[in-house]
């Protein structure tokens, strides 16, 4: 089969409120027109299509850069050589007029096309598929998607004819009071004829509510013209419906960590309060690990086995093993950890915080880009940054890598076995050779040698160990 897809993202959604396009407003950890570009890809169409407008730009290279993502993680097949391709609506006069801008581009291909909307994100491939299998079967010109729902407000209503065969579709702001009490409602999802819609295009005329083109016209004129508009009728709805404020984005969310939630308890993680839990969808955690309420778990995080975390722990893009601990109040991005990790409570590790097997980071720590060695341990109240800690180093209370001198960072590295004295200055760049020790409140200026005690203000080497 010949198929192209079209995905409309050109408006603003005025609804949302925000000066930033709908499109781009975030879903599960992705923008909205990730998630429909992905059922798209999912179809191995010969092309998509994406008409943007509002912060073009910013559409087109949040496509590329997920694209881009999603070749080098290979989750998707994706043809050599496919690439999304843009087609920009300056003025958004309206969905008719968004397929009008793709129409030079599509004009030599006789493929059908499948239009989707770029505000409705929970639409699955597999559900495009049936509407595409629906439409061949009909020998449809075009197909629509169709749903019912309670409360219609805003959508395009499917008016049947007598036969209950499809008639048209009306909007809600030029719907009659008895065509508003239609509770089957047009999704925004279309299979056309490529021929037979082009062909109908220049038909449409702006005179409605909105003085838009409504490409929701052009199968009222193929049904004019004897022409086989099919319907394809989807449920349960949720799936299908467009996001067109900041409530129904808020709805979306619940039902996507609903069923991540749900998928991960089935694989055998404890999950103690669903509904405090946010978890995005590429989240990956292992058997008999236990997420207490109130915890967030973003991006491209792993999490290991038999692991704990403690309520109100925040962790982005995280590499995890098992057995960790994961304290009270965490806040962890960008790091690694190995198995048997304890960290926290009130531990913030920032990016490239590296923690290697055994390793305990405790009580109100801060590490930034940082290493630190088996079995090593900051108990307390310390911050480390552009550290390397080496194996089996105690960091005593209220130690501070003094890693910025106003201008530029500096490094600090510290060999295995050392201990470090509480309320140590460790003024990089500094070193502090293998098994040396530091005295209380030292302020350490100069490297410590080997197995040298270091003690005062500026430190000095007492005595080799
Ligand atoms: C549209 C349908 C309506 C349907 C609803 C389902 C029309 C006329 N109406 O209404 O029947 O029930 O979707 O969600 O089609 N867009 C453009 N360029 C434009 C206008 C819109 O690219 O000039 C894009 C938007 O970015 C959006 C999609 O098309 O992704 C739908 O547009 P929107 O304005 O939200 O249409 P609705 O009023 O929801
Ligand atoms: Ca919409």
């Amino acid at each position: 089969m010949n198929l192209n897809i079209l995905i409309m993202a050109a408006g603003l959604g005025t609804r949302m409120r925000s000066t930033r396009a709908k499109v781009l407003h975030t879903l599960a950890g992705q923008p909205l027109i990730n998630h429909v570009y992905q059922a798209a890809l999912e179809l191995s169409p010969q092309r998509i299509l994406i008409v943007i407008g509002h912060q073009a730009e910013k559409v087109r290279e949040t496509l590329e850069n997920f694209h881009q993502r999603l070749l080098t993680t290979g989750r998707i097949k994706i043809a050599d050589g496919f690439k999304p391709e843009f087609v920009l609506q300056a003025e958004q006069q309206g969905t008719g007029h968004a397929v009008m801008m793709a129409q030079n581009s599509l004009l030599n291909d006789s493929a059908t096309l499948l239009v989707l909307s770029g505000d409705v994100p929970l639409i699955e491939a597999e559900t495009l598929d049936n509407l595409i299998k629906t439409h061949f079967e009909q020998q449809a010109m075009a197909t629509v998607l169709v749903t019912q729902i309670p409360d219609a407000t805003g959508y395009g209503r499917v008016v049947r004819n007598a036969q209950s065969g499809f008639s048209h579709i009306v909007e809600h702001r030029d719907a009659t009071a008895t065509e508003r009490m239609i509770s089957e409602i047009n999704a925004g999802i279309y299979c056309f004829e490529s021929q037979p819609l082009f062909a109908t295009l220049s038909a449409l005329t702006p005179t409605n509510a909105q003085g838009e083109y409504y490409l929701t016209d052009v199968l009222r004129l193929l049904v004019e013209k004897k022409q086989t508009v099919a319907v394809f009728s989807h449920s349960p709805s949720e799936e299908v419906l467009g996001i067109n404020n900041r409530v129904e984005l808020a709805a979306a969310e619940r039902k996507l960590r609903n069923e991540k939630i749900g998928k991960i308890m089935r694989a055998g993680v404890t999950v103690m309060d669903p509904a405090s839990t946010f978890i995005d969808a590429n989240v990956e955690i292992g058997m008999d690990s236990t997420i207490y309420p109130n915890v967030i778990i973003e991006g491209n995080t792993l999490l290991g086995e038999h692991c704990s975390i403690a309520p109100g722990v925040h962790i982005v893009n995280a590499q995890i093993g098992n057995n960790v601990t994961i304290r009270d109040h965490c806040l962890i991005v960008d790091s690694t950890l190995g198995d048997g990790v304890t960290v926290g409570p009130f531990a913030h590790l920032r990016m490239g915080t590296h923690l290697a097997d055994g390793a305990t980071i405790g009580n109100f720590v801060e590490v930034k880009k940082s290493t630190l060695g088996k079995r090593s341990k900051a108990m307390h109240l310390s911050y480390l940054g552009d550290a390397s800690i080496g194996n089996n180093v105690n960091i005593g209370a209220g130690t501070v890598t003094c890693n910025y001198d106003g201008k530029d960072k500096h490094p600090t590295t510290i060999e295995d076995d050392v201990k470090i004295g509480s309320d140590t200055m460790l003024v990089a760049p500094v070193k502090v050779g293998r098994g040396a020790v530091t005295g209380a409140g030292a302020v350490v200026t100069k490297d410590v040698p080997e197995r040298a005690l270091a003690v005062g203000i500026p430190a000095v080497v007492k005595k080799a160990l």
